[in-house]
């Protein structure tokens, strides 16, 4: 009899219980460990699913193949499943109440020694990326990813049930703008001409929605060239959906029914109403448009407590018309803050932009600030109170442009939050920022950009202000435009779309792509919105984040099988990387290294 073709596996490493007592059973996986014990071996073996313990005599014929078994064999095993003795069952192994005694074992495939250990925690993540296929062997990556796999079952399931179309488009494509660089991918066909891969299916989605699918979504593989942070990579997974005949409540209304069943199948988490906030008010009371609202130490405008004090950088902000004085209070940690973790602070708010970090501390028997030459210990108290603060308070000030001012402070409640353990942990706290400005303007580039992206619809008091190409509105103007934040990730993003082509090519000339640039770029798109369009809108998810919320894990390369690196490559396979002249002359390209001008 042999194994695979004779002999099949029965069950996997994570399922044998003690009521399988005495049952004869075929196992087949990873050598986990091997133990000698007194002339037999313990082998824990391996697999997705869980560990068993094996126990072999290698003094017999039928399971002499034992003697041999190292780390990381792959291995075949029949045998029975009996109890542990008495006070041996492991309670931290689902299969910790049994173990095989092995009646045949065989080596299926063997290993040389592995470079890593699987799930070692002090292996460095260099050697976890290059040798990836050993490293989701291990437990947390293999569990990561089934979430993943669970969480697109369930938006799948949610979607269907609702009558949307899972429906897919290309990859092989045209630019579509979502303010990220292209990857390109030349032709041989069309010499001199290139694909780009979608930085999103925004404009086929549209186009869609004008062909009558009017329900529609695609779990999308999008790419973009931008740099990477603990949230981003070169190429991620969005939920990307759109619908016909709606307006903002609707598209809303959908996620949230959407999200609640997800979160429901998945964690069985009841997710509250969804509250939404503006872009302003978010800014204003979190200084960030991703806000965590897990925890409270929300911004406070002091402006008016610290006005006329003759400090001069407070005096010089008051009377810019882009300034702002803000403040975060921490509770309770005033005795805490010794001298160096304020240096500290005040380095990271320099690194953000901002000059420096008042402070002040609210102690029982002082008052103690670097600003109390202008400040006496009432007016400090009273500064610190109009930030919420009160004895045994630490309250830190910024002075500076508006956006200086939200940054920092943002970047520092984050922290202070993160040190001082102030996040509930055991709560998803979702929330909607809605509101977005349209445009945004650059001063370097002399131009506006779009916020979110080119096909947003700008709201209806606007429409007149756009078509009129008014630039006096243009910092004004706001959009059918939402975030959908979720413990201070933004995990997805839409808009009510534009389906005039008249608006869409003002807001083309807003954005100064000139006519024969709109023509050849986005041509098809803006004739296809004259052949019968339907008011349209909708968002994308980042699957991948989504996935990190549901794990817990802060970086993205733990919820994806093969990352790139922060540098946008792969250690494993060595990409991208040089390819031979041939193919290059078939591609009529020719290398040509940019040189620093
Ligand atoms: P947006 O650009 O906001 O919108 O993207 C939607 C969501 O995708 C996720 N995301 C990313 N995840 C990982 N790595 C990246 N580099 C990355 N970039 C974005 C974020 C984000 O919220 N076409 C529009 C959607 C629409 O308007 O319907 C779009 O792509 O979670
Ligand atoms: P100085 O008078 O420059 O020594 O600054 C006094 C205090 O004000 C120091 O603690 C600085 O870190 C802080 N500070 C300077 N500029 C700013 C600013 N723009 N916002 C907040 N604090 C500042």
């Amino acid at each position: 009899m042999k194994f695979l073709s004779e002999v099949k596996r029965t069950h996997n490493c994570g399922q044998l219980r003690a009521t399988d007592e005495g049952q004869e059973i075929v196992l087949m996986g990873w050598v986990d460990t091997r133990r000698d014990h007194g002339g037999l071996v313990f082998v824990d073996l391996r697999d997705r699913y869980g560990l068993t313990q094996v126990v072999l005599d290698p003094s017999l014929e039928a399971t002499k193949a034992a003697k041999n078994f190292r780390s990381e064999f792959v291995v075949a095993i029949q045998g029975k499943v009996r109890k542990r003795p008495e006070g041996m069952a492991n309670k931290n192994l689902d299969t910790g109440e049994i173990e095989v005694e092995a009646l045949r074992a065989e080596i299926l495939s063997e290993a040389d020694t592995p470079p890593i250990q699987v799930n070692d925690k002090n292996v460095t993540e260099a050697m976890r990326l290059k040798y990836r296929y050993i490293d989701l062997r291990s437990k947390h990556l293999q569990q990561n990813l089934k979430t993943r796999h669970n969480l697109v079952t369930s938006i799948r399931n949610a979607l269907n049930q609702k009558d949307f179309l899972e429906i897919e488009t290309p990859i092989l494509y045209k630019s579509t703008p979502e303010g990220a660089r292209d990857y390109l991918v030349p032709s041989r066909v069309h010499p001199g001409s290139f694909y780009a891969l979608p930085q999103s299916p925004q404009t086929l989605k549209q186009l869609l929605m004008v062909s009558g699918y009017d329900k529609y979504y695609q779990i999308a593989r999008c790419f973009r060239d931008e740099d990477l942070r603990a949230d981003r990579q070169p190429e991620f997974t969005q939920l990307d959906l759109e619908m016909s005949f709606v307006d903002v409540d609707d598209v809303l209304a959908l996620n949230e029914n959407v999200l609640r069943s997800v979160w429901k199948e998945m964690k069985n988490y009841e997710v509250p109403e969804i509250p939404r906030m503006s872009f302003n008010e978010a800014m204003n009371r979190y200084g960030n448009d991703k806000p965590d609202i897990r925890f409270g130490m929300e911004l406070q405008d002091i402006s008016e407590a610290v006005a006329g004090s003759g400090f001069k950088v407070f005096d010089d902000v008051a009377a810019r018309k882009d300034g702002a004085i803000k403040a975060i209070c921490l509770e309770g940690k005033a005795s805490d803050l010794s001298r160096a973790k304020i240096d500290k602070l005040t380095k990271m708010s320099q690194k953000t932009g901002a000059k420096g970090l008042v402070w002040i501390k609210w102690e029982a028997d002082k008052v103690s600030s670097p600003v109390s030459k202008f400040f006496d210990d009432e007016k400090l108290k009273g500064i610190a109170a109009a930030a919420g603060g009160k004895e045994g308070d630490v309250v830190f000030v910024i002075a500076d442009s508006w956006a200086t001012t939200c940054n920092t402070l943002s970047v520092l409640r984050l922290h202070l939050a993160n040190e001082y353990d102030l996040i509930d942990r055991s709560v998803d706290r979702f929330l909607w920022v809605t509101d977005f400005p349209l445009l945004d303007f650059s001063p370097e580039d002399g131009r506006w950009y779009a916020m979110h992206h080119p096909f947003t619809m700008v709201k209806d008091e606007y429409v007149d202000a756009l078509l009129n190409q008014d630039e006096s509105k243009f910092s004004e103007m706001t959009a059918k435009a939402y975030d959908l934040v979720c413990n201070g990730y933004e995990i997805g993003g839409g808009s009510i779309r534009i389906h005039n082509p008249k608006i869409q090519e003002a807001m083309f000339k807003a954005l100064g792509v000139s006519d024969e640039e709109a023509q050849q770029r986005f041509g098809f798109f803006i004739e296809a919105l004259r052949y019968g369009t339907p008011p349209h809108g909708g968002i994308a998810w980042g699957i991948d984040r989504v996935t990190m919320i549901m794990t817990g894990t802060e970086s993205i390369r733990d919820v994806i099988a093969f990352p790139k690196t922060a540098k946008a490559y792969d250690t494993m396979a060595d990409c991208p990387s040089p390819v031979d002249r041939d193919q290059l002359f078939e591609l009529s390209i020719r290398v040509q290294k940019a040189t620093e001008e």
